[in-house]
């Protein structure tokens, strides 16, 4: 950790009061006009940092730049060694964090945060509108235990998007609605979608790896999402939270979700949130169209439909999305 990164981390560590420049200096075992150029330098990436003579250094309480240290003071203890980049602006967290893959070096839970994807990917080939400053884009790498199996892909999107909806009731107080699979609603408007991507070997029928993408649109606001998603994308809004904050609830619960949680807890949970339950849902297998009443999800997360005539079918998510009227 450099000069810089101390500061800021200490900065992140009290938020709330001044640190005095002595202070700084004495914690950090370096001179003040070391702090004085590493406060200076931080400012000039983008941090707003208050200075008075009498008082010190404080962040101010509007700067909601993403960061390292913001992030790892609101983490459960068991995430603290977690491996976090941060990018101000990358093509796609999930492109960037496959390329890391390929490096052989990441660790279980490793983590990449931007600002701003210039290349965000959505499920089935979409763009995932990812502007700067307002958005949390990240993805988060798992390597699944040995008996991890393919067909309990979906049930990690299922987890994510339990997690983000937690995340957000807790934090918000907002009525976060699950759309299946993958899709957050609060007020009928999309505030995140999520894309897991796996890297598996068909034949052992084992998953290597899993990243599991998340954008969220946290302050993003209505003119920034063009004439195409005006009605049907929103934001989180919620004004005393920061990206930070709010990223590090998000990895808190997805923690519990992923290893401390049962399957059952996690469905009843995800059936708690859902949009689609009770619903009639379009869809369209084989080139035909169909219209069904979603009754209930089964233990893989595949949404279990039943049609007119009584009969009913599981369908995984990797096959159908669903349409309804999710946006009133
Ligand atoms: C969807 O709505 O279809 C899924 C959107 C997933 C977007 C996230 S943002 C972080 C990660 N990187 C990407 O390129 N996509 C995911």
């Amino acid at each position: 950790m450099n000069t810089k990164e101390k500061i800021l981390k200490l900065l992140e560590e009290s938020r709330d009061t001044f640190i005095s420049g002595e202070d700084l200096g004495r914690s950090l075992n370096i001179s003040r006009s070391a702090i004085w150029k590493g406060v200076n330098s931080l400012r000039e990436e983008g941090f707003l940092i208050n200075s008075s003579p009498n008082k010190g250094y404080r962040l101010d309480e509007s700067c909601d730049k993403l960061n390292k240290y913001g992030i790892l003071k609101d983490l459960r203890k068991e995430l603290r060694d977690m491996d976090i980049m941060v990018y101000d602006s990358i093509d796609s967290t999930n492109t960037q964090m496959k390329r890391l893959l390929y490096s052989g070096t990441l660790k279980n839970f490793s983590l990449i945060v931007s600002n701003e994807q210039t290349a965000g990917r959505g499920r089935r080939g979409k763009d995932f509108l990812s502007p700067k400053e307002t958005g949390i884009y990240f993805s988060l790498c798992l390597f699944p235990k040995e008996d991890f199996k393919m067909d309990s892909f979906d049930l990690i999107t299922v987890k994510a998007a339990v997690a983000v909806a937690l995340a957000i009731d807790k934090s918000t107080g907002k009525n976060p609605k699950i759309k299946w699979v993958n899709d957050i609603f609060i007020n009928g408007r999309k505030v995140c979608g999520i894309l897991s991507e796996a890297d598996a070997d068909f034949e052992t029928k084992h998953i290597n790896s899993i990243i599991v993408g998340i954008g969220v649109n946290f302050t993003t606001k209505e003119s920034t999402f063009g004439k195409e998603l005006s009605t049907t994308a929103g934001s989180i809004n919620e004004k005393s939270l920061l990206r930070n904050q709010f990223l590090a609830q998000v990895l808190n619960e997805f923690y519990s979700a992923y290893y401390e949680k049962t399957d059952e807890e996690i469905l009843d949970l995800y059936r708690s949130y859902s949009l689609v339950l009770g619903k009639e849902v379009e869809f369209e297998l084989n080139g035909q169209k169909y219209t069904a009443l979603a009754k209930d999800f089964d233990e893989k997360g595949n949404l279990i439909v039943k049609f007119k005539d009584g009969s009913e079918k599981n369908l995984s998510s990797g096959e159908i999305s669903v349409k309804g009227d999710f946006y009133s």
